[in-house]
């Protein structure tokens, strides 16, 4: 049976992005009852430090050289963690803006996973192939201010542009995104806002 997995980068209860995120695993799940969606919420779960060894172990790998015991058991923890992300079909992402970026276990996570022979390859003329491949993706996106096109303030983005941008880099091809935006503005306008994005995010779901 097909798999969903949902990336949940909000740590906060009342976050926009998740509860867009949620319409869609509701709308999802009435499509697809016999599919298996994994919610991976990056504020409960253990993100082992990305540290000397994990990023020596990467050089290793990338250079053709034998890894320390040290940077064999970092290694190991790393394709754990890949392996579970790169089981899923499909993928779901709810990301709140913070300082114009993405939330730091987001980043972690992404550092995590961006490896050598698990998520890319680099071709021996030196290029790089992501090797996720074949899978969609949903991102739904959050942010208090608005950086549309036409806004004058489209070159603060750094959240859209780094994540499609990254899921590219490691393989995908197809994305979607939903901006759930304004959310710190007015109130009438945010809900406005949202309530679009929960009628997109059902019409994707059902045929994701
Ligand atoms: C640490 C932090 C930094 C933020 N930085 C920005 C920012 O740079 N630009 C912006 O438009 N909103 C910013 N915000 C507002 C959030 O993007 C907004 O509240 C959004 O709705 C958060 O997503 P969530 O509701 O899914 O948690 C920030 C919020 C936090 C908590």
């Amino acid at each position: 049976m097909p798999k969903l997995i949902y990336v949940k980068a909000s740590p906060r209860s009342r976050s926009h992005s998740s509860r867009v995120a949620k319409q869609f695993i509701d709308s999802y799940r009435a499509a697809h009852s016999q599919d298996t969606i994994e919610e991976l919420d990056l504020w409960h779960m253990d993100l082992p430090p990305f540290d000397g060894d994990t990023i020596d172990a990467k050089y290793a790998i990338m250079h053709q050289k034998s890894q320390t015991q040290g940077q064999k058991e970092s290694w190991n923890i790393v394709t754990t963690m890949f392996k579970q992300f790169s089981s899923a079909d499909k993928y779901l992402f709810s990301v709140p803006m913070w300082n114009f970026g993405i939330p730091y276990r987001l980043k972690h996570y992404i550092d995590i996973l961006t490896q050598p022979g698990l998520a890319f390859n680099v071709t021996p003329e030196g290029s790089y192939v992501g090797l996720v491949t074949g899978k969609p993706a949903v991102l739904v996106y959050s942010s208090g201010g608005s950086y549309r096109p036409g806004s004058g303030a489209e070159s603060y983005d750094q959240q859209k542009n780094y994540l499609k941008l990254w899921l590219q880099f490691i393989g995908f091809k197809d994305i979607k995104e939903i901006v759930v935006d304004g959310t710190l503005g007015d109130p009438a306008k945010a809900k406005q806002i949202e309530d679009a994005c929960i009628k997109e995010v059902n019409e994707i779901a059902k045929k994701f």
